[in-house]
């Protein structure tokens, strides 16, 4: 499946986990317009798939993503970018996937790469992963939330160092400062971002969607509104069949069986 795209690779496990690889391996899967593109495509069609529970996002053992392709932006001029919105123009439609995307990062997480992965729902990292926003090396800023998301994981001081130094982080450093869930040698890095994904496939889907579209309202709103929210759709999943099957299970002492509805 996806042989159609050139940029990225496109699997299954299981009938109910979508993974998909960044394929740009000489350029350490540098992100221009087409692999974003791609992407975007890849992501929405296993959003649009009923059978998928889950989306893991990974590259390569060298590099989850060195950042937007320096190659491709060198060129441009403010009048280019700023008409043809070049670069950034469909990086947002990954925050429109409805369903839990794993960011399993292996390598260099650099610039737009870094960006890529904190639009994810959450990232798993190998040991040998780095974290950065090196723009500032090359004369801009980070371009697809850098500044916004990057304070929010790891607070203002970490955030203001990493895009104003440029420097690297590790895997350790970023584990303890929350911008990671998790880090695992890196032959585990796989195993470990699909059985998260296969237990949040087997989950209630309406209660996943609901859990993700409440925490992330967390950065969208006061604590009054986004508890109101989340109070809301908590009362809603009563209205599903999920809910009396999970908590039938519980007190009848069996595994849940979930038929997402
Ligand atoms: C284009 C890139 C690239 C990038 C690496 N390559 N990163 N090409 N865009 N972002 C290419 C190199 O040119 C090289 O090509 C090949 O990948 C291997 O890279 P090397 O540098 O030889 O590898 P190494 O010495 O191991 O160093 C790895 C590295 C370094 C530390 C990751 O490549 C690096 O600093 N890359 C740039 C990182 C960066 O500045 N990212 C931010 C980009 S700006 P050749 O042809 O020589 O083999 C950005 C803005 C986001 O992301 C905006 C979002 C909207």
């Amino acid at each position: 499946d996806g042989t159609h795209f050139e940029t990225i690779t496109v699997h299954t496990e299981a009938d109910k986990v979508g993974i998909v690889t960044l394929n740009r391996p000489k350029q350490l899967n540098a992100l221009n317009d087409q692999l974003m593109d791609e992407l975007g495509q890849a992501l929405q069609a296993f959003d649009a798939d009923p059978a998928i529970g889950c989306i893991v996002l990974t590259g390569s053992e060298k590099a989850f993503a060195a950042g937007a392709d320096i190659a491709a932006m060198a060129k441009y001029s403010f009048a280019d970018v700023y008409k043809g919105d070049y670069i950034t123009r469909n990086w947002e439609s990954i925050r429109g996937i409805r369903k839990p995307v794993i960011a399993a990062v292996s390598g260099f997480a650099l610039g737009g790469g870094c960006e890529l992965a904190m639009m994810c729902d959450f990232i798993i990292a190998a040991d040998n992963a780095r974290f950065g926003q090196p723009e500032i090396k090359l004369g801009v800023i980070p371009g697809a939330g850098g500044t916004q998301r990057l304070p929010r994981a790891v607070g203002k001081s970490k955030a203001m160092d990493m895009a104003l130094t440029g420097r690297m982080m590790d895997a350790a450093e970023a584990e303890r400062a929350g911008l990671v869930s998790r880090v695992v040698p890196f032959d585990k890095l796989m195993d470990e971002a699909l059985g998260a994904a296969l237990i949040i496939s087997d989950f209630s889907r309406i209660a996943v969607m609901a859990a993700k579209e409440s925490v992330n309202r967390a950065f969208e709103s006061g604590l009054s509104d986004g508890v109101m929210f989340e109070r809301r759709l908590f009362h809603s999943l009563f209205a599903t069949a999920d809910q009396k099957e999970g908590m039938d299970a519980f007190l009848t002492k069996r595994k849940a069986v979930f038929q997402h509805q």
